[in-house]
């Protein structure tokens, strides 16, 4: 007999893998960490000396880097011991607990017509694949190439066309034998009472299959080719196979990659996770156009221990994430929980890896901030503590915020570490830590200046930063990316040594907060001291000389990224001089709000009084400002910058 999923699952979950594996091999005292749930033997499927088979708990799997066996619970004692599969189920039924499930025939009958619906959508799936390469394809095709995705990634994923027709697939699959009343319960077509003739769901779409986690197709979602259809994606209903709050998109392919100890990232939407396979990022998951479920948390859980939730980071996606966390905090628990990472304004990943790379996505995951952060950065950002009544306020938000987490003993860390944040906020004279936690930038970048940082300072710590500063310090946390604004600065003079005489002094006096591109600057200080022509090729292979090569491209690749196209080399001078002019002015500006905050910081730090913490926020406030006007220019290339101009 065929066992239900759910009835092995539950198996599964009750009796720890390495219990089974342990009735049979002596685990390595050595090399185990059972605390963690993780152990290693000798392998009892080929002889050896020192321990190579490993078993993790949390994963339920076992791998043998010897021989390279692998499986889970039941494949264990079934291969071990040469038994069959179900007898293996018996037994450890048995450990478990639980009692063999009695044979239903209505439930093996309900089994039946799910194989059987399961054919049919497979069938579906083969059905969009292959229309995609005809004619009718063609202009599918041409999109998801300008999308960047090769042919290998859409087969890997299956991607697939549905033709602009009302019976296209209906035809095809009543030609293959398949009833109506399956295809309706594949959700294939629209029907009902007063539907006269039901007609196919998905027309002129790019077909996604969307699979459970044994890999089988359980629905689909389609992209609309053409721009006035009312839904951008439409997916399947829910049907007997597919559930949606229960389902993520490319779960199957993740899992097999987290077993490998890769985290799993969790993204917004179908074409982020394939763009991030594309870029070597196989662990994304996605829900289906909601927002994430409790049980999509599950999911998300049995992979690993703290996924990785991705959010853009705008207004919408600091929402999302509030709401993620929300969802997951009372369900935390030692080992189960979630960090967060905001994209750059206005990008989701597909964007971020085609136009930067991997190596910035993987910068925006490394930059991930731990759930108590997030939660300390909502209750204080944008907020101003200066009455005792606030700060108490702040205190039982956080209280009622600690007290719906439900593992007891992690409800006592966070309460404690909430505890501190606040310490370390209000009195910061106290706090020898360097970087405060929650609102900089988590203290992990070796306090480099980076530009944009602003917090008001540890001394004063009554006033919040502004919601869009802590934004941009948890955006550009951790591992930042190459500031924008410097390498425009650079890239613009090294491809327009027109403007070399005129702003020479400005870069003799440029101060960069960027390393890598404090040394570009003295390569070019260099090249023009020796070489009054100001020749590009020649300043190209002064930096060569001077092993920067690597930056040089970097920095290009940033400004293109942008779409910063008056610093590129074929853009007219006149169009070069009035962009690096902007610059110019905004990353002076920016320097000199840095120092006034220093300032006004410090004085308030020996004597707190109304007026100055009024300037303080009146500088936060133009700092705020500023950055906006970058993140527009960022957002635009600096096409909408001209119009800006005074
Ligand atoms: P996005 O609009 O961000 O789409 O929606 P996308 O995945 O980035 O696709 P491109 O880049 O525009 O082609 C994110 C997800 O929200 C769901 C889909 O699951 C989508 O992948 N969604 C979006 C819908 O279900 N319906 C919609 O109309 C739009
Ligand atoms: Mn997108």
């Amino acid at each position: 007999m065929r066992f239900p999923n759910s009835f092995l699952d539950e198996i599964r979950d009750r009796v720890p893998i390495s219990q089974v594996i342990g009735t049979r091999v002596t685990f390595d005292r050595r090399k185990t960490n059972a605390s963690r749930g993780d152990y290693w033997a000798c392998c009892p499927f080929h002889g050896e000396k020192s321990p190579s088979f490993h078993c993790e708990d949390r994963k339920g799997r076992y791998h043998c880097f010897g021989c390279g066996v692998s499986g889970d619970h039941f494949r264990f004692l079934s291969e071990l011991d040469g038994i069959s599969f179900p007898e293996a189920v018996e037994r450890i039924a048995d450990m478990a607990g639980v009692p063999m499930p009695q044979r239903d025939p209505q439930a093996e009958r309900r089994e039946q017509k799910r194989a059987s619906l399961s054919e049919v959508m497979e069938m579906a799936a083969g059905y969009f694949q292959s229309m995609l390469q005809e004619q009718q394809g063609a202009e599918a095709r041409a999109y998801l190439r300008s999308r960047g995705l090769s042919s290998a990634t859409q087969q890997s994923f299956r991607i697939g066309y549905a033709p602009s027709s009302r019976n296209a697939l209906k035809e095809f699959l009543a030609g293959k034998g398949v009833g109506k009343d399956q295809i309706e319960a594949c959700g294939l077509v629209v029907f009902g009472p007063d539907i006269p003739v039901s007609y196919d769901r998905f027309r002129d779409r790019i077909m996604f299959p969307i699979e459970d986690a044994r890999g089988r197709v359980i629905a689909f979602g389609g992209r609309a080719m053409s721009k006035d259809v009312p839904a951008k994606y439409l997916n399947s209903p829910d049907t007997e196979l597919f559930h949606k709050g229960t389902v993520l998109y490319n779960l199957a392919r993740a899992r097999r990659v987290s077993a490998k100890g890769d985290t799993v990232i969790a993204v917004e939407g179908y074409m982020d996770v394939i763009g991030l396979a594309q870029a070597g990022f196989e662990n994304a998951v996605a829900p289906l156009g909601t927002a994430l479920t409790e049980n999509q948390l599950e999911l998300l859980w049995r992979m690993t221990g703290e996924p990785v939730l991705c959010f853009d980071g705008d207004e919408a996606g600091l929402r999302a994430a509030w709401r993620a966390a929300d969802l997951a905090l009372p369900v935390v628990q030692p080992g189960r929980s979630l960090r967060f990472a905001l994209l750059p304004e206005g990008k989701d990943p597909d964007d971020l890896v085609r136009e930067e790379g991997p190596d910035a996505f993987a910068a925006v995951l490394s930059g991930a901030r731990p759930l108590a952060d997030m939660l300390w950065m909502r209750e204080t950002s944008g907020k101003v503590f200066d009455t005792p009544e606030r700060r108490a306020e702040l205190e039982r938000n956080l209280q009622a915020l600690t007290a719906q987490i439900r593992d007891e003993n992690l409800k006592r860390h966070y309460s404690q570490d909430m505890r501190e944040r606040a310490r370390t906020f209000f009195g910061g004279e106290q706090s020898k830590r360097g970087g405060q936690r929650g609102y900089r930038d988590g203290g992990g970048g070796g306090g480099r200046n980076r530009g944009f940082s602003g917090r008001p300072g540890g001394a004063s710590g009554r006033l919040a930063v502004s919601e869009s500063l802590a934004r941009s310090a948890l955006v550009r946390s951790s591992k930042p990316a190459m500031p924008l604004r410097e390498a425009t600065l650079l890239v613009t003079l090294v491809n327009h040594p027109g403007l070399l005489d005129e702003y020479f002094d400005a870069l003799d006096q440029m101060l960069l907060a960027s390393a890598d591109l404090g040394r570009l600057r003295m390569s070019l200080l260099d090249a023009v001291a020796h070489n009054p022509a100001h020749d590009r090729d020649m300043i190209l292979k002064k930096i060569e000389d001077d092993g920067l090569v690597g930056i040089w491209k970097q920095a290009e690749a940033r400004v293109k990224g942008a779409y910063m196209w008056p610093a590129l080399e074929n853009a007219a001078l006149d169009d070069a001089r009035e962009a690096f002019a902007q610059t110019l002015y905004l990353h002076r500006r920016a320097g000199s709000l840095h120092k006034e905050l220093k300032a006004a910081e410090l004085a308030l730090a020996n004597d707190w009084n109304e007026e100055d913490a009024r300037h303080l926020t009146e500088i936060q406030a133009e700092l705020s400002n500023l950055q906006a006007t970058e993140a527009l220019i960022e957002g635009f290339g600096l096409l909408s910058g001209r119009a800006n101009r005074s």
